[in-house]
Order: C-alpha cells, then structure tokens, then sequence
C-alpha cells in the first residue's frame, strides 16, 4: 500500500504544511522525520488558521496517527506549548507518538545557536536561533539527550550534568558568559517529560507496522532540498536531511518501502537566511511578492527574500530526492502581475551550465536565462482540471512539467483545504 514522501524542492516554506495537511485527509498516518522547532508548517481550516512547528501537520485530523520520529530534534518547551494551544482551541491531541529516539533540543543549544551566529558576523548562517544546529552536533558527537531519556529521572539527570560541565566550559572561557543551572532544567524537562509520556513509543515499531498492514502513510519533510546538509547551498543550509532519504533514516523505515516522492514547488521561490539567490528579485516585483504572499517567516517573523522560479533547482531537488511528481503551490500569489519569469538554465562566463553548481561562489556567479509568460488574472479556487486555469496560467504549469519530466499531482488553487486540483491520486 502507498506511502508518499513529501519534500520541500526549494529552500523551504513551498506550502508542505498545505499539501500535507490536504494529503493526510486520505492518509492514516502522518510521519515527521527530521528537523525540529526550526519549521514553520501553516494550515487553514474552515478560514481557522493553524501555525505548527514541531507537531505534525496531521494531527488536525484526531482520528490519525501523528509521529514525530526518530530523526526530529524536539523541544520540550515547544512541543508541550503547541500541543497545549492546540488543546485549548478545542483540537484532539490524542493521536500522537513521539519516537523515544529523537534528541531533545536543550536550553544551552538554544543559546549556543545565538552564541555561533554572532560569533561568525558577517559569515553567519541566519539560522532561526532555536538551537536545532547544535542539538545535531552533539546527536552526532553522541552526547545528546533524548526524548526516552526524559522519563528516565537518573539517566536524564547524569547526562545532564556531563553535558552542562562542557557547555559552561564553553560559556565561560570561550564566549565569557555566564554559566548554567543544573536543577531549574532537570525540573522543567522532567516536568515536561511527565506531560509528554503518555505520547512517547517506538515510533520505528509503529509505522513498520502500519506500513505492513497496509496503512497509508505519508511522510511529512520540513525545510526544503537547498537546506540540507549534504545536498543544500553549504554552508547555508540546516544541519539535518530534509531531502526524500531522510524520511528512511529519520522514520525507521527501508527505503524499499517508499512509494511515492512528491516535490512541492512553489511558483516563486522564497529564502530565508543568507546565502546566494540566482534569481533574487531585489525590487518592487519582490516586494510585491513579499507582501501579497504574506512572505514572512512562521518561525521568526524575518521577510523571506524572494525571487522567480528557478528550475535549475527544482531539477536537481527532482534528482537528488527521485521525485515522482510535484505538488504546485502558490499560482494565485502571482495573479495580476504583468509578466511571470521561470528561471531554466544558468550562465556563467557566457557559458550556458546545465548543472547546479556545489560551490557557493561559483552559484552566486550565475546569471540565470529566463523564460517570460504573461501573466493571469485570476485562479479558479474551485478549478477542476488544469483546462479550468486561465490559458497563461496553464501554459507556466505545462513549461514546468515540460523542462523537468514532472507532472503536477497536486496543485494548490489557494490557502484552505479544499481549494486544491488533484490531478492524480497518490494513495491509489
Ligand atoms: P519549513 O519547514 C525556511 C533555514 C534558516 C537558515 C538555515 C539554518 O518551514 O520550510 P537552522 O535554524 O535550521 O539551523 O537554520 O535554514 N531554515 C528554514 N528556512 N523554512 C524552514 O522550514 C527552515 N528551517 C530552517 O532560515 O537559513
Ligand atoms: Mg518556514
């Protein structure tokens, strides 16, 4: 039975929270499996608007299972927060499960995160400050703390205390700041830990089951394919894998269980963070974008840089994450404008690169080529078909499907639930 991957083909906030929130309507089980705190998923229901970070973008559905797995870093601070917000607007949280091997982001990451960012200046990454960097670092220097830990009073308490003895090192002679408490954080968390407990399981148990049983599961990405750490504009990037093979490390499941990979793309593109930008619009077309897409970050409130489509990266997200469709968000942003530009191959040195480039300095060299389209007026909220799209809107999409062998499975006609085309069933 299907399971389907849904990945970011960008630098994340392509519109997965909406995409998966309008998939997990069929699905029975919804999957995060990496990144943590540092996403920023928005779902509209019924006009109801839901801003999620650590949670699941299935949990508004009560009768799914929502996982958060093993490759997620979790806040236990945010998590609790989200999940009590949720409650208090009415919601059912009883669905879900947080894997007992995903790594707790602590408070010393948090200030950590701010601690590098200032120090590198000029060169900073322009994270989120939520400490999801060095919450990896120490999972990967096997030092970390996770979630089972939590109910685990002694072990918490012991790795705790070994870890705070580096981390004040750390605060006090290498940044000169003070240094931290043990106790108000073994409390808090182990507070935490008691709120979480009834949620906590083998996560890896669970979805193998439930992929054997012939569930449908779908696997929820956050960030986008640029951000990752191996495949993303390094050392712009996060410091975990959202791209399609993630989804196996960070849910335990084999990668031969993986039907379906779907792409979101977003009909711009949007950055968060420095870095290079190809096809960064630096005037009155980007902020026009900015602000009729309301193109503020969920998690930080910073003005996402914005730009044209770019499908140089879209073929290489189509690569590296073997996509098998994409999903096709925001058309009704660009309505009203003129002109719509996609980006379809780079030049450097007057030389056309067919490739997208691993250096950072060689891809902020590149001049991207353009093709232009006229714009639409209007996106059909209740359109049908791609027939039902204005001419010029439909010629952008099949230009699309046309330069990367990828047909939309989904395209998104606005912000809610329903005003959504699909134009093949993936959990068939
Ligand atoms: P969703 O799931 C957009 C970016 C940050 C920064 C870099 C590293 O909403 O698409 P980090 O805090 O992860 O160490 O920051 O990654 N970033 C995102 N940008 N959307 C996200 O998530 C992001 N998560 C991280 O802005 O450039
Ligand atoms: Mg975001």
């Amino acid at each position: 039975m299907p399971t389907v991957v849904v990945v970011g083909s960008q630098w994340g906030d392509e519109g997965k929270g909406k995409i998966t929130d309008y998939l997990a309507l069929e699905a029975d089980v919804v999957v995060r499996y990496q990144g943590g705190p540092n996403a920023g998923h928005t779902v509209v229901v019924n006009d109801e608007v839901f801003q999620l970070h650590l949670l699941p973008s299935g949990i508004l559905y009560p009768e799914k299972l929502s996982v958060i797995g093993n490759g997620v870093v979790v806040d236990p601070e945010v998590l609790v927060d989200e999940i009590q917000r949720l409650q208090a607007r009415g919601r059912d949280t009883g669905g879900l499960r947080i894997s007992a091997r995903a790594h707790l982001i602590m408070p010393y990451h948090r200030i950590l995160d701010a601690l590098q960012e200032e120090s590198m200046g000029e060169r900073k990454i322009g994270t989120t400050l939520k400490g999801v960097g060095p919450a990896y670092m120490d999972k990967s220097a096997r030092v970390g703390i996770r979630v089972g830990d939590l109910l685990e009073p002694d072990v918490f308490t012991q790795r705790l205390e070994s870890n705070l003895r580096d981390k004040n090192r750390v605060f006090k002679y290498v940044y000169g700041k003070q240094t931290l408490d043990a106790q108000p954080i073994i409390e808090s968390y182990l507070q935490a830990g008691k709120f979480l407990k009834p949620y906590i399981t083998d996560t890896a148990v669970l979805v193998n089951k439930a992929i054997r049983q012939g569930k449908k599961v779908l696997f929820e990405g956050a960030q986008g394919t640029l951000l990752d750490l191996d495949h993303g504009t390094y050392p712009y990037v996060t410091s975990s894998h959202p791209v399609a093979g993630g989804a196996c490390i960070g849910a335990g499941v084999g990668p031969t269980k993986i039907d379906e990979i779907i792409g979101v793309v977003k009909a711009y593109t949007s950055r968060v963070g420095d870095g290079p930008f190809p096809t960064e619009l630096l005037d009155e077309t980007g902020d026009w974008i900015r602000e009729t897409g309301h193109e503020y970050g969920v998690t930080t409130g910073r003005p996402r840089r914005i730009g044209w489509l770019d499908l140089m990266m879209i073929n290489y997200a189509a690569v590296l994450n073997g996509l098998t469709g994409i999903a096709l968000t925001r058309l009704d942003v660009l309505c009203g404008l003129d002109k719509v530009k996609v980006a379809y191959a780079y030049k450097r040195d007057g030389q056309v690169i067919t490739e997208f480039p691993a250096s950072f300095k060689e891809l902020a060299e590149c001049e991207p080529v353009y093709e232009e389209f006229s714009g639409w007026p209007e996106i059909d909220p209740a359109a049908k078909s791609l027939d039902d799209l204005h001419p010029n809107a439909r010629r952008f999409v099949e230009f699309i499907s046309h330069k990367t062998g990828l047909e939309p499975a989904i395209v998104s006609l606005g912000r809610g639930r329903e005003e959504s085309l699909t134009l093949r069933d993936l959990f068939q």
